[in-house]
């Protein structure tokens, strides 16, 4: 390094973009690769056996081979059996390139590496007492020298080679060998007749047990299922069990897709970055995501294990028979199988409920990244380093894209179009264009205008104004459709966009003569109709409207829009309380709750009292029906009474006022606490606490109700409120009861709560100290305090033996909890929560970069706050810019967030 080099700062030598345009077929393909790995305490000996062909798609033919390779020592290289020397290789940044390749042949590379050194949780790792290994996206550089890229698919064979000490070795595929190797170590030999790119390769080694079951498909093939797990976790399979095999019988049923391999398996792991992954027969699994039972695991996690389990067993055909061709179609994989996933959960349970909480997520966590300085298109035209690039909008928008796709051509074209899909492509690897094509193909439908959601990023906006006129009895809804510039785009064109709506009139939904249209015939039910807005401005026309009705726009939220239209109160109490649309009569109740909160921060910001605050009686007695409509499941009636959530209203809001938004959506809390005490007590005595738990739809959404009125009820500070809470903590049967009361008790400013809660707190550490994934529930459940001086007990809860700065779910639920989700105490104290979460972020970079990358989302959000936080965030995210050596996915996210 020259005086010059050296006197820059690291980061002028900047990553370098990668871009879509740029992609090219790959010169070589893999035709098989042999692995063999020699696990041994401090090292792993790789070997690797690749048959190479010259790819006769590329353009001209290759006469040299890079490989990718990370981290990696090379001991040794043979082509053809002849070990190459010095001179005929060259080591790159993050590769190797060989000289001279021939048309064809095999390359042999002996390359050792250090699974306990790595904690990255990328490549092959330790977590605990196994081995495992995360490949996507761009893992297995990290183990092996390779064509590290989703368009190479390959036969992988696999050996490991081990200590009996790790009596279980696993692989992809089906063991086709397995017996006694030197040294009294053993090896066991996976072959996965499935061309697939590196990514989804897997290997585990570790002293695991297993529940076993099995499933009979369609075609009458046995599937073996097994669930690894460390034996202390073996009393936790039984849910994922069910729930896979609920997985497996619906792709079956509503997709016509049949698992492949006579084995199935899923291993929870304690240490990793994402929630799980899809490798082929073989599912590494978070163990939040897998392991569940009543005593540890809330009806969330309840439902997450379930959803989680069908997304990676989806993958199976969404992702691994058909493929990506490269990494800017990672939507094409992720946003089909959390739809599918999605779909399944809505089968299973309600699919109202489910409906309403995913939109909260997209509403707050998408939107928001749609309109900030990461904001992408759900196909990314470039990016840094693509593990940034696992976004709400790859996986949340893009599955809304597929709604759309599936609303627009009705579930019959769309399930052709899908069969078509899965037939037209199995065994490659493709592009989102490839899906749209095959969909396009089947229905007969256009779809050219349809794919700009595919390239534009943002979140549209519509503008809705309407005309009834008496006399010709015509009805005419006027839509105006915009979308905000963002990074990658200045001036949108117009979006093809499904408008789901019914017209409500004095006794109930009108029939709808939509004029120059046809029915819908789909849901043969003529009260309900799907728009199709494709130019910036148009006028939809219904004839024979009796009455002036109230319009239910965006039904079931159909298209990821933010749609604005002048309701009255009047029009919005009509609509929460008989929309004959589930979705939309929650809709209305949030569209209320903003209304009277927004009133509230009126009064907040002109410096009033906010304890003078009244609602109007019509309000009140619109929630109190709410909560007698027995009509209604209970999990609506709960998120219908719930208010809009602070990140909700922080989205929506062009300023964010933290200290206006927290006090004013408390106070509104408090007042239908006290107007409503009566019904919420009603709710909460008439549940029986003693009942067995169950995890079905009916006790989850009774359970909800009944947290959600005591989280009322303890607004009121009364003693004998919170003595009730605190028996319920003490006697509950099942950890979502358990919890709710902790948390009710923890965030209640009243002198008893206060000392029953820190003695609930000491009780629950002494009784699940061993149970980690318990434990975050206790770190969550502090780090999201929303009283003073939460930031001194996350410092403090750092240095207790519970946590464990290198495992990410404990990082999530002590960290990431406060950064994200306390936002009063995380933008307290002149910037201390904004330093604090830069010097974990400066730790993690060189730990585990895609860690630090997803932790720094707060503050790439400071654009949004008043001048004084907005100096504040910005100089820490100078301050990480400024370190040396920082990591690819850092560098992005903070490069791009002080753009
Ligand atoms: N494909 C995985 C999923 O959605 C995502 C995933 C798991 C992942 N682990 C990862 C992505 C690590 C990046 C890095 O199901
Ligand atoms: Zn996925």
């Amino acid at each position: 390094m020259t005086a010059v080099e050296q006197s820059l700062p690291a980061n002028n030598l900047q990553p370098k973009t990668i871009y879509l345009k740029d992609y090219q077929v790959p010169g070589y393909l893999i035709k098989t690769t042999d692995l063999r790995f020699e696990i041994y305490e401090g090292e792993t000996i790789v070997s690797a056996m690749l048959h190479l062909y010259r790819n006769p798609a590329a353009q001209a033919p290759a006469t040299q081979l890079t490989l990718h390779g990370a981290d990696l020592e090379l001991v040794s290289i043979a082509l053809d059996g002849k070990i190459l020397s010095a001179d005929d290789y060259e080591f790159g940044e993050e590769n190797i390139t060989i000289f001279n390749t021939p048309a064809e042949f095999k390359l042999l590379t002996i390359t050792k590496i250090k699974p306990e050194a790595n904690t990255s949780l990328e490549g092959l790792y330790r977590s605990r007492t196994m081995y495992c290994t995360q490949c996507e996206a761009e893992g297995f550089r990290k183990i092996t020298y390779y064509l590290d890229r989703p368009d190479v698919m390959s036969e992988f064979t696999t050996t490991v080679v081990a200590d009996k000490k790790y009596p279980v070795l696993l692989s992809n595929g089906n063991l086709i060998d397995q017996g006694e190797a030197d040294n009294d170590r053993h090896f066991a030999t996976w072959h996965d007749p499935f061309k697939k790119p590196a990514y989804l390769f897997a290997l585990v080694a570790g002293d695991l047990a297993h529940i076993e079951d099995s499933f009979t498909t369609c075609t009458g093939r046995e599937v073996a299922l097994k669930i690894f797990v460390e034996p202390k976790d073996l009393d936790k399979c039984e849910h994922a069990m069910t729930s896979l095999k609920n997985s497996m019988r619906w792709d079956e049923q509503v997709y016509g897709r049949e698992y492949d391999l006579n084995i199935f398996m899923i291993v929870a792991v304690d240490d990793f970055n994402m929630g799980a992954m899809e490798n082929k027969g073989l599912n590494i699994f978070n163990t939040s995501c897998v392991l569940a039972k009543p005593e540890t695991t809330t009806d969330a996690g309840f439902q997450r294990v379930e959803g989680v389990v069908a997304h990676e067993y989806f993958h199976n055909w969404s992702g691994n028979r058909v493929t990506c061709r490269d990494w800017f179609q990672l939507s094409l994989k992720e946003g089909f199988t959390v739809y599918r996933d999605s779909e399944f959960s809505a089968d299973l349970g309600s699919r109202t409920v489910k409906r309403v909480e995913d939109v909260s997520l997209l509403r707050t966590l998408q939107f928001a990244e749609d309109a900030g300085p990461m904001a992408h298109p759900i196909r990314p035209e470039s990016y840094i380093e693509i593990s940034n690039f696992y976004t709400m909008t790859i996986y949340e928008k893009g599955a809304e894209i597929i709604r759309m796709l599936a609303t627009l051509l009705g579930k019959e074209n769309f399930r052709k179009g899908t069969d078509l899909y899965f037939e037209r492509h199995d065994g490659q690897a493709v592009t989102t264009e490839d899906f749209v094509a095959a969909l396009a193909d089947a229905s007969g439908r256009d779809l050219s205008q349809f794919k700009r959601w595919y390239s534009q990023a943002g979140t549209p906006r519509l503008q809705v104004t309407d005309h009834y006129d008496e006399n010709t009895q015509e009805y005419s809804l006027t839509i105006k459709q915009s979308c905000p510039p963002t990074p990658e785009c200045q001036t949108k064109l117009p979006f093809h966009i499904p408008i789901a709506v019914g017209l409500l009139g004095s006794a109930g939904d009108l029939p709808l003569y939509l004029k120059d249209a046809e029915p819908d015939f789909e849901t043969g039910d003529n009260t309900h109709q799907v728009l199709e807005l494709t130019a910036a401005e148009q006028t939809f026309v219904f004839q024979r409207v009796q009455e002036k009705p109230v319009p239910s726009l965006l039904r079931g939220f159909s298209a990821p829009v933010k749609l604005q239209y002048g309701y009255s109160r009047a029009d919005l109490i009509v609509l929460m309380s008989r929309d004959s649309d589930g979705f939309n009569r929650w809709e209305a109740s949030q569209q209320l709750g903003l209304q009277a909160i927004y009133f509230a921060m009126s009064i907040y910001q002109r410096g009033e009292n906010l304890a003078a605050l009244q609602l109007d009686a019509e309000l009140i007695a619109a929630y109190r029906s709410v909560l007698q409509d027995e009509s209604l499941d209970k999990a609506m009636v709960a998120y219908m009474l719930s208010l809009p959530t602070e990140a909700y209203i922080s989205e929506l809001a062009e300023v964010v006022d933290v200290e206006a938004i927290h006090h004013s959506r408390s106070a509104i809390r408090k007042i239908l606490a006290r107007e409503l005490r009566t019904e919420f007590m009603g709710i909460y005595t008439a549940y029986d606490h003693t009942q067995a738990y169950a995890a079905t739809a009916d006790a989850i959404a009774a359970r909800s109700l009944k947290n959600v009125a005591l989280g009322y009820l303890m607004l009121l500070g009364e003693d004998e409120l919170i003595r009730a809470c605190e028996q319920q903590y003490r006697t509950a049967n099942n950890m979502t009861d358990v919890m709710a009361a902790l948390t009710q008790l923890v965030n209640t400013d009243a002198p008893l709560a206060h000392t029953l809660a820190e003695s609930a707190l000491a009780d629950f550490y002494q009784r699940w100290q061993d149970e980690s994934l318990v434990v975050n529930q206790w770190l969550m459940v502090q780090a999201s305090c929303a009283l003073p001086n939460t930031l001194a007990k996350v410092k403090s809860l750092q240095q207790h033996p519970a946590y464990d700065g290198k495992n990410p779910n404990k990082i999530r639920a002590l960290i990431a909890s406060f950064c994200n989700g306390n936002a009063i105490n995380f933008h307290a104290d002149a910037g201390a929560g904004y330093a604090f979460l830069a010097d974990q972020i400066i730790v993690l970079n060189t730990q585990n970069p895609q860690i630090a990358s997803r932790l720094l989302t707060p503050l790439t959000k400071w654009k949004k706050y008043s001048p004084e936080r907005q100096g504040l965030m910005k100089a820490e995210l100078e301050r990480i810019m400024a370190e040396p050596a920082l990591s690819k996915d850092v560098f992005e996210v903070v490069s791009k967030s002080l753009a």
